[in-house]
């Protein structure tokens, strides 16, 4: 099958242009590397010429509510109007564990992509996965003083990508459920633990203090509200093991 993959040239849309392609199926890349501009819609229709399902991991490097809300509603609604332009019947798109509870202001903009896609249309499914594996790294490398890096106090049950990838091709492959599917790493974690044993695996050294985050925000962070619900589909690969894996 073909499968358009917006964002197919980031970390996660990678994964799914592997994962895609280790099944047999095509995968189009729909970025602006690749021609193809979502926010104004430039190269879009010639891209999803014959393409059966679309899966959306584009992404915007924010943390303001208002441009992470312009970038996935632009998105969003170039990438549906060239979905029902093109016929296509599956939109699969991912979001994040407690999008709809968490007061963050990056949640506001992904909030809008959902709220797009369901009055959409285009039959659709969005999985919520919780923080990647690698999002210990990400904290790492952005949330920093000078030399000190710092890690937030924060529960989480993070996966590893390359499941979440896995999940998205499953979903692409399968009919649309107009819903939502959760997906979590195997057990919780505290990011604090989870930063200082990367930074640790990869030879950073230096203290890392532990920051409880002030506010809503912070207390979102530390009080479950970014765990997973009850019926949440669980993955396999743990922290420790990811960390093995990737760093040796
Ligand atoms: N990090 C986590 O722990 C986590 C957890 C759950 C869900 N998620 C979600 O996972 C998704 C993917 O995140 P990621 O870290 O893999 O992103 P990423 O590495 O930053 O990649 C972003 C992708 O979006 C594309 N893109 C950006 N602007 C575009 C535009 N105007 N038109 C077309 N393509 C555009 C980029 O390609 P070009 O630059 O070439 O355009 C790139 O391929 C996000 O939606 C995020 O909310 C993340």
């Amino acid at each position: 099958m073909r499968i358009a993959i917006a964002g197919g040239t980031g970390l996660l849309g990678g994964l799914v242009v592997d994962e895609a392609t280790a099944r047999g199926h095509h995968g189009v890349v729909l970025a602006r590397s690749r021609g193809v501009d979502l926010t104004t819609g430039a190269g879009l229709d010639e891209a999803l010429q014959g393409v059966e399902a679309v899966i959306d991991v584009t992404n915007v490097a924010t943390l303001k509510a208002e441009a992470s809300t312009a970038f996935f509603e632009a998105v969003t609604r170039t990438l549906l109007a060239g979905e029902e332009r093109a016929g296509i019947r599956r939109h699969v798109a991912l979001s994040i564990v407690g999008v709809d509870r968490a007061p963050f202001d990056y949640y506001a903009g992904k909030r809008a992509q959902e709220r797009l896609i369901e009055a959409s249309t285009v039959p659709w499914t969005i999985l919520r996965a919780t923080q990647f594996h690698e999002f210990a790294g990400q904290i790492h490398a952005t949330a920093a003083v000078g030399p000190v890096h710092l890690a937030p106090r924060m529960r989480t049950q993070p996966i590893a990508a390359r499941e979440v990838a896995s999940r998205l091709v499953d979903l692409a492959e399968s009919p649309a459920r107009g819903g939502y599917v959760e997906l979590a790493g195997p057990r919780e974690e505290s990011l604090v633990d989870m930063v200082r044993r990367w930074a640790r695996a990869t030879g950073h050294r230096g203290p890392i203090p532990a920051v409880p985050l002030p506010g809503r925000l912070g207390r979102a962070q530390r009080d479950g509200t970014l765990l997973p619900g009850d019926a949440a589909e669980i993955g396999e690969e743990t922290f420790a093991d990811w960390l093995r894996r990737t760093t040796g």
